[in-house]
């Protein structure tokens, strides 16, 4: 169970895999802890001394511009050593295994590893399979998880909105192919929301999505309707076989958010986009950039929640490993 291999005895966080088994007390304490971190990005000297000493590397075997750039940022503002692994340029790329890179890696005393990788259960395998003296934080892995995204999410509809409760939330797009979705469920759900909506095309609709604990909708001018917080989704054509969508035109006519379907929902309705936007294919420039957005906002709240989570994992490892070290004695 990834909630257990997560967790101390003492249920503290140690490694941050996936939302899936927090329970809402956890989940909350990372907001209260991200919240209390947003001041010290708006300090001259931005910074803290929390994981002064520590090495944090960022093995991304994936593109990425925001989750990047955000936990390097965030490990630095704890005043983290960073070590930013280029996958493309490392032995890996002459056929050395992710198991012995790994080994290497622990064997320069490295703290934390910010993994993300194409194959579902990638960080959780390496959380398995490192010494118990590194922690494991997933940054996307596959279809599965991406825990840091989602609790940004909930960070910034809980700054715009107050609370969870009551709300109706939809996330809009291509839920089949998105680790953020399903994150993003997942926390909603635990935080309390009122409803959980999905918008899309059957084709971009797992079969069994209502299991997740949402309503399914297919139709834009139905799911809109009363909405506090809609959420879009990049189509991810790196992970679709083809053949799911007659064209990207049609695509942005029935779900592209415009001025026109925003009006469908409540009047202060939030919209939210993980990113990369893909402009004119699920969301038009006016509504990205217009009032009802706070794109920008959840990139912002990206750096306080990767410290509040690389902060609360290493006390977690440092109260593991003072007990594994206590029981040895
Ligand atoms: N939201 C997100 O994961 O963006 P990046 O791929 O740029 O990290």
């Amino acid at each position: 169970m990834e909630s257990e291999i997560q967790l101390t005895p003492s249920g503290r966080l140690k490694h941050f895999l996936s939302v899936s088994g927090l329970s809402r007390a956890l989940l909350t304490e990372i907001l209260d802890t991200a919240e209390s971190f947003i001041e010290v990005g708006e300090r001259n000297i931005r910074k803290v001394p929390l994981l002064r000493g520590k090495t944090v590397v960022n093995l991304f075997f994936e593109p990425s511009t925001r989750t990047r750039s955000t936990f390097e940022l965030a490990a630095k503002r704890l005043s983290a050593d960073v070590l930013n692994l280029d996958i493309s340029t490392s032995a890996t790329s002459k056929g050395e295994s992710l198991s012995d890179m790994l080994e290497n890696l622990e064997a320069m005393a490295s703290d934390m590893f910010v993994v993300r990788h194409s194959q579902s259960g990638a960080a959780h395998f390496i959380a398995e399979s490192v010494t118990p003296n590194v922690a494991i934080v997933n940054a996307g892995d596959g279809w599965h998880a991406h825990p840091t995204q989602a609790m940004l999410d909930m960070l910034t509809i809980r700054q715009h909105k107050g609370s969870f409760e009551g709300l109706k939330v939809a996330i809009v797009g291509d839920i089949l192919h998105s680790r953020v979705a399903r994150s993003q469920i997942r926390a909603l759900n635990t935080l309390g929301v009122a409803e959980v909506r999905v918008i899309a095309p059957n084709t971009l609709l797992p079969n069994d999505v209502e299991c997740l604990g949402v309503k399914r909708f297919t139709q834009m001018e139905d799911g809109l309707k009363d909405l506090d917080v809609i959420i879009m989704l990049r189509l991810q054509k790196e992970r679709m076989q083809g053949g799911l969508l007659p064209s990207e035109q049609e695509y942005y006519r029935l779900y592209g958010l415009n001025q026109q379907k925003l009006a469908m929902a409540k009047p202060d309705a939030i919209v939210m986009h993980p990113g990369p936007i893909n402009r004119g294919v699920e969301i038009s420039s006016d509504v990205a950039d217009g009032p009802q957005s706070v794109i920008l906002n959840q990139v912002t709240n990206g750096i306080a929640i990767r410290m509040a989570v690389m902060s609360m994992a290493m006390s977690g490892q440092t109260e593991t490993n003072t007990s594994r070290k206590e029981a040895l004695e």
